[in-house]
């Protein structure tokens, strides 16, 4: 049965919101949860905008300042975590222009701790194709890693492959090592050694990626760095409870079949429409 979000016990203390074009900031929201866990969850797939990766970027821009403004509304969240790279890397300064009394907390790709990890020198970046597109990822590799030689690797399918994925649905080895091959590079005797995963989705594929890389390399999951920085900005309130029941998951397409409601109950949460 699907619930309106009226219907949901409202929480005592205001709910963390977590936002991605899709299933992929999932892997943010597991992490957030474990920190937080006297907070309720409101988990927002705009999966009517699915994939991200692809879109003009003053019509995103656009896009993402219209659905916060209506989730911010009616939700009244204490933070919102934008989980997704390409939304954040291109709107997260307009989202905290528009919204000043929210706090934002965004996703951007994991270069800097790269760039200080990397014994090689040699830095990939797995992202969309929106997001090695970024003016925002061209001043992180500038600001924090000048030394380093990074590869940015923009790529078409890999986020609609991890939604497949995560639903249990095949996806063929040849189809990900096509995607993940152009990270690995050998140059003067060395190896790329830290692939940063800048796509919230593609940790869902990190074990398929160890198994199908070249060599064994770091794959840079930024979730949990995410989540403590939300937790920071969140005030930890001794002796206060998670909201029995209370975390729920929007779909902005309102379509949300079997599959999906199933992964979102593994996941704890409810169906909402609105
Ligand atoms: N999960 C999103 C990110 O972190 C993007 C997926 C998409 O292309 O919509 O960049």
């Amino acid at each position: 049965m699907t619930a309106t979000t009226r219907d949901m016990v409202q929480p005592t203390l205001k709910p963390v919101l977590v936002l991605d074009s899709g299933i992929g900031g999932l892997t943010v929201l597991r992490e957030a949860r474990v920190l937080m866990p006297e907070r309720g969850f409101i988990y927002v797939a705009d999966d009517a905008g699915f994939p991200y990766g692809g879109w003009e970027e003053s019509a995103l821009t656009e896009r993402l300042l219209a659905l916060f403004g209506r989730l911010i509304e009616t939700h009244q969240p204490e933070i919102c975590i934008v989980a997704c790279n390409t939304a954040f890397t291109l709107a997260g300064a307009a989202l905290r222009a528009k919204f000043p009394d929210m706090t934002f907390v965004g996703t951007v790709p994991a270069i800097k701790p790269a760039a200080e990890r990397t014994r090689s020198g040699l830095v990939s970046v797995l992202a969309t194709p929106g997001t090695v597109k970024r003016a925002y990822t061209r001043d992180l590799i500038q600001s924090f890693a000048s030394q380093c030689h990074v590869r940015l690797v923009g790529s078409e399918n890999l986020a609609r492959m991890s939604e497949a994925w995560i639903r249990g649905e095949p996806v063929s080895d040849e189809a990900v090592l096509a995607e993940i091959s152009p990270c690995f590079i050998e140059a003067d005797g060395k190896r790329t050694d830290i692939v940063v995963l800048a796509c919230t989705h593609y940790p869902f594929l990190a074990n398929v990626f160890r198994r199908l890389a070249p060599w064994p390399v770091d794959w840079l999951d930024p979730a949990e760095a995410i989540a403590r920085q939300a937790r920071r900005k969140v005030e930890l309130i001794h002796g206060a409870e998670h909201p029995d029941g209370f975390d729920f998951a929007i779909f902005t397409s309102g379509q949300v079949d079997f599959t999906t409601r199933r992964l979102m109950q593994g996941f704890g949460l409810k169906i909402a429409t609105s």
